[in-house]
C-alpha cells in the first residue's frame, strides 16, 4: 500500500481535526500545527467525541494517542513528514504564502496536499519549491467518516506524485475521485454550489424556509443520492429506455427558467433568514449533539451501502 507513515496537518479547524482523527485511526504518526496553539485542546476533545463512530466504522480496537504531536512551530511540524495535509483557511493569498513556507520546511520529496474546496492548485503552488509534488486532496465533512477525496493536479504536478497520493488516501480507507485537470470548484463542490445557489434564491424570494428546503432533499433526492448520483438516478427515471426517454421528456425543461445559478446578494436580510432558519431547525441542540447523531447514521449507512453499491458499480 502506501509507504507514507508520517503525516503533517497544517491548520486544525474543522477539516484539519477531521484528517487528524482519520490518520490516527489508520495508525499514521501525526504532527499537527495551527497558528492558534490553543486548538490542541479542541482537537483532543473532538478525538474523544468521534472515537465511538470511527472505531465502529473502521473496526478498530484502540486509538494510540502517542502517535499524535501538536507542535508550536511550522518548521518542527514539517521536518519528518512524508505527506503534508494543508487545512488552513480558504484564501488564495494565505494558501500561496503558506505553501511557500511548507515547500521550504518540508522534506524535498514530501507530497503536499491542500484540502481546498475549490481553489486552483497551479495558483496555490506558484511559490512552492518542487511544485510537481503539490496536489489538492479535497475531503468532505466529516473527514473521519466519509470516504470521498477529490485529487486535483496542478499544471506542474507529476503523474508519479498523483499516484503516490492516490495510494496514500486508499491506505486510509478513502475512495479517491481522480480529477483530470484543475477547474474552479472541482467536481463535487461545483454541484453542491449550484444547489446552494438555487436554495438561496428560493429563500430570498420567500418561497420556503431552510427547514422546508432541507426536507425537500432529505425525503426525496437525498435518500437516493447516497447510492446513485444525478445521472444514474435520471436514467432510472426515464423508464425502459432510460436516459433516452428522460432527455425527450425533460430536456425541454432546460429551456424553462427553473434555475438562476447566479448567486443572490448575501444581504443582511437573507443571512439572518439562513441563520435563524437553521437555528430553529436545531431546536436548541448543539452542533456537537447533532454531529453525534449524524455520525452514528453515517456509520450505519455506509455499512448498509457496502451491501448494495458493489451490485451497481463494481
Ligand atoms: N468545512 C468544510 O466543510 C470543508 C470541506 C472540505 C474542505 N474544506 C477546506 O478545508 C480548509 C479548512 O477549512 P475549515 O472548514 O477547517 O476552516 P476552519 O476555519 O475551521 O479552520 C481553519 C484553520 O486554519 C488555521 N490557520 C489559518 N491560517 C493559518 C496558517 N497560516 N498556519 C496555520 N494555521 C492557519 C486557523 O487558525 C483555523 O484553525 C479550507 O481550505 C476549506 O476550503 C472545508
Amino acid at each position: 500500500m502506501s509507504q507514507f507513515k508520517k503525516v503533517a496537518v497544517i491548520g486544525t479547524g474543522v477539516i484539519g481535526t477531521g484528517w487528524i482523527i482519520r490518520f490516527l485511526a489508520h495508525n499514521k504518526t501525526v504532527y499537527a500545527f495551527d497558528k492558534d496553539i490553543k486548538l490542541k485542546k479542541n482537537v483532543l476533545k473532538e478525538i474523544k467525541r468521534t472515537w465511538p463512530s470511527v472505531k465502529k466504522l473502521f473496526n478498530k480496537k484502540k486509538l494510540n494517542l502517542n502517535n499524535f504531536y501538536f507542535f508550536t512551530s511550522l518548521e518542527q511540524t514539517l521536518k519528518n513528514a512524508d505527506f503534508v495535509q494543508e487545512c488552513a483557511s480558504e484564501n488564495y493569498a494565505l494558501k500561496t504564502k503558506l505553501m511557500n513556507l511548507i515547500g521550504k520546511y518540508a522534506k524535498s520529496n514530501a507530497i503536499i496536499s491542500s484540502s481546498s474546496s475549490g481553489l486552483l492548485p497551479t495558483k496555490i503552488y506558484s511559490k512552492c519549491k518542487n511544485p510537481e509534488r503539490g496536489i489538492i486532496g479535497h475531503p468532505f465533512n466529516p473527514v473521519y467518516l466519509l470516504p470521498a477525496v477529490e485529487i486535483v493536479p496542478g499544471k506542474k504536478t507529476s503523474k508519479k506524485n498523483i499516484n503516490l497520493a492516490k495510494n496514500f488516501y486508499k491506505s486510509i480507507s478513502m475512495n479517491p475521485i481522480m480529477v483530470k485537470n484543475e477547474l474552479p470548484g472541482y467536481l463535487s463542490d461545483r454541484l453542491q454550489e449550484a444547489l446552494w445557489r438555487e436554495g438561496l434564491h428560493i429563500i430570498n424570494e420567500g418561497y420556503a424556509t431552510t427547514e422546508e428546503l432541507d426536507r425537500a432533499i432529505e425525503d426525496g433526492p437525498g435518500l437516493r443520492w447516497s447510492l446513485m448520483g444525478t445521472f444514474l438516478t435520471f436514467h432510472l427515471a426515464g423508464g425502459k429506455t432510460g436516459m433516452k426517454h428522460m432527455l425527450e421528456q425533460f430536456g425541454p425543461a432546460l429551456k424553462l427558467p427553473w434555475t438562476k445559478l447566479k448567486a443572490p446578494k448575501l444581504s443582511k436580510k437573507l443571512s439572518s433568514k439562513l441563520i435563524s432558519g437553521t437555528a430553529k431547525q436545531t431546536k436548541g441542540k448543539s452542533v456537537a449533539m447533532i454531529s453525534n447523531i449524524r455520525d452514528q447514521y453515517l456509520v450505519d449507512l455506509q455499512k448498509l451501502r457496502k451491501k448494495y453499491e458493489s451490485k451497481i458499480r463494481r
